[in-house]
């Protein structure tokens, strides 16, 4: 193997890194979930990350081109970090180019940082071998399912007219914590803070409480919006809650022609939930699983 350089992501090497990434992500055997597809999606979204890009990116030189990135994006909250790859392009020497990016990564790791997690495609053959080599072990497996158009099947009407569907208020703060699991991805604070245009909170309330919500992001640079959380509190399901905002989304982010269509994630044994989207019209597109390694129990060592 010629010599790999492994380095921090840099201003100047950013537009080729980009590009790079966004060739990785079109393939399923190279994906890696939480990073976008084309290359400006993918370029906001490093530049979001904090404390800077230059922190939380590497990238493999081989004779002056990227062949190789792995970023960390960090949640200070829930004092995980989430791997955005190893992408590697050289087939031979994947395992030892990314080897070395996770080895380098780990001086990066803030020493508070309790579990790290990734997540990919079941076809990304690479990843999963030196992930589950390297201590990780599955914790879930979700179906990605696609709307492409409004082409929908039958809504179902409320049953409850007095169920008020709006955009998030801050003073809806408290109901909305309540029901958004500790689990999710982004923490209930981390969801306010992220609205913007593009990415919304719409609720449900009946007598002036809020009994479900749903959270959507619209990637522009994509073409796509994603239905990233939808929550219905247990005493309220089954009436048609669940539903209406899905619709509502499906209202909402077809107003913008260039959104071509809708994704949604649901864990493999959440049928009631898969169920109602199917319902509505979304179709499977594909599996990603999502693996953790628990740094308390097993600190990151040398990997192999
Ligand atoms: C998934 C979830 C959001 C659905 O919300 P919901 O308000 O119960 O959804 P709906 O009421 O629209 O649909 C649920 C069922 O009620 C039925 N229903 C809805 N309105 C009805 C009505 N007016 N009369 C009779 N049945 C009705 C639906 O047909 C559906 O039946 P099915 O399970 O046999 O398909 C809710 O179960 C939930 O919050 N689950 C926990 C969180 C979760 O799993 N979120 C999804 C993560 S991807």
């Amino acid at each position: 193997m010629n010599e790999i350089i492994i380095r921090n992501l840099s201003e100047e090497l950013m537009e080729e890194t980009v590009k790079f990434i966004s060739s990785c992500q079109s393939v399923d055997e190279s994906f890696i979930a939480w990073l976008g597809y084309s290359p400006e999606e993918i370029k906001s979204q490093l530049m979001d990350l904090t404390p800077s890009f230059k922190e939380r990116c590497l990238i493999a030189i081989d004779r002056g081109a990227v062949c190789g990135f792995l970023g960390i994006y960090v949640s200070e909250e829930q004092s995980t970090l989430r791997l955005l790859g190893p992408y590697v392009s050289m087939k031979n020497s994947w395992t030892e180019i990314a080897v070395n990016l996770l080895s380098a990564l780990k001086e990066k790791i803030p020493a508070h940082i309790k579990m790290a997690k990734v997540a990919f495609y079941d076809a990304n053959v690479n990843c999963k071998r030196m992930y589950e080599t390297n201590y990780f072990t599955l914790y879930n497996a979700e179906k990605t399912l696609i709307l492409n158009n409004k082409s929908l099947i039958s809504p179902l009407k409320l049953i409850n007219q007095k169920i008020n569907i709006r955009y998030y208020q801050s003073g809806d703060f408290n109901d909305f914590i309540r029901i958004h699991p500790t689990t999710a991805y982004f923490t209930g604070s981390e969801v306010v803070s992220r609205l913007n245009p593009y990415n919304q909170l719409i609720v449900a309330k009946l007598d002036n409480r809020v009994i479900g919500y749903v959270y959507f992001e619209m990637l522009v640079s994509d073409g796509y919006a994603e239905i990233c959380f939808v929550n219905v509190s247990p005493e309220f399901r089954s009436r048609g809650i669940g539903s209406v905002l899905i619709n509502q989304v499906i209202t909402e982010v077809f107003k913008y022609n260039w959104v071509k269509h809708i994704q949604i994630s649901v864990r493999v044994n959440n049928e009631a939930a898969e169920r109602l989207y199917t319902r509505i019209g979304f179709k499977e597109k594909n599996v990603i699983i999502a693996l953790q390694r628990d740094l308390n129990v097993c600190p990151l060592g040398e990997f192999i």
